[in-house]
């Protein structure tokens, strides 16, 4: 695998990341995932978008947008990913003293592809005992602060869930450690807002976009007891939820989840950039 790290496209054998680097010492670093479809990369503007409000929250310098399109359109090439296949660009806050205080070198930019192991078409879901902090620092940015996510996904493998979600600090509905949540209650479609905490998710705005789901406070008990329920990230797209806490909710796929998964191929196969 062919990575570009700060403007050089090289083997994944010879790059080269310093001990140092903020990123991996601290989680001081921010980070988009798109997919690629026939050979493009999906939604480049809106994810670049995305980066740059993170990048902002953390207070790291946004690299050139040019260049960022270059390099997401080198590693593809000089990789061949085709479909089926993500493309990551991770920034950090490079080579630092060995604390919380960032250095002050440049940051580091990587850009890395790789394959995408395909979704099953529906999935369990577990309910994490851990709250996000809607009203924390990193509330809504991407960061690569994950580790949170790591024990929440770990806790939810162990029920047999491919999907851990949580409430947040005022016990309302917010996201999954990788993707959004979409229920749906009495014939309507409803998603958690942005003010829940959740991550500002490309295919969530798209999906919203598409069926024109209300976004509102939910209390967490409401996944549970929907009448249907989705999860919507990048890479997953529209994937309904098939049990909620092992008990399966009674539509999967149910109407708004087949209307929210057709409208989203669609789109996916008209635009490549919407
Ligand atoms: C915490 C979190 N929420 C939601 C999402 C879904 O966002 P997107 O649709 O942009 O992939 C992600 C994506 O990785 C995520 O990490």
């Amino acid at each position: 695998m062919k990575v570009w790290i700060n403007g050089r496209l090289c083997d994944e054998a010879d790059a080269r990341v310093s001990p140092f680097d903020h990123g991996l010492l601290t989680g001081d670093g921010v980070f988009e995932t798109l997919k690629v479809y026939d050979g493009t990369p999906f939604a480049v503007r809106r994810h670049l978008g995305r980066l740059a409000v993170s990048a902002k929250g953390l207070g790291l310098p946004m690299p050139d947008e040019a260049v960022l399109r270059g390099a997401l359109e080198a590693v593809v090439h000089a990789n061949g990913l085709t479909s089926e296949a993500r493309l990551r660009i991770t920034l950090t806050g490079g080579p630092s003293p060995l604390g919380s205080e960032r250095g002050q070198d440049d940051p580091l930019v990587i850009v890395a592809g790789g394959a995408i192991r395909p979704w099953p078409p529906a999935t369990d879901v577990v309910v994490v005992p851990w709250p996000r902090n809607e009203r924390g620092a990193l509330a809504g940015l991407k960061t690569t602060s994950y580790g949170e996510n790591v024990v929440a996904l770990a806790y939810a493998r162990e029920r047999g869930a491919s999907e851990a979600i949580f409430a947040n600090l005022a016990g309302d509905l917010c996201e999954g450690t990788g993707t959004n949540v979409f229920v749906g209650i009495g014939g309507r479609l409803v998603t958690p807002p942005l003010s829940s905490g959740c991550l500002a998710g490309v295919t969530r705005a798209l999906v919203i976009e598409l069926t024109g789901a209300d976004e509102e406070d939910l209390p967490i008990d409401a996944l549970a007891e929907a009448d249907e329920a989705f999860l919507t990230s990048t890479t997953r797209e529209v994937q309904p939820i098939h049990a909620v806490d092992g008990r399966p909710l009674p539509a999967m796929p149910g109407p708004l989840t087949a209307a929210a998964a057709d409208a989203f191929a669609a789109l996916v196969a008209r635009d490549l950039d919407p």
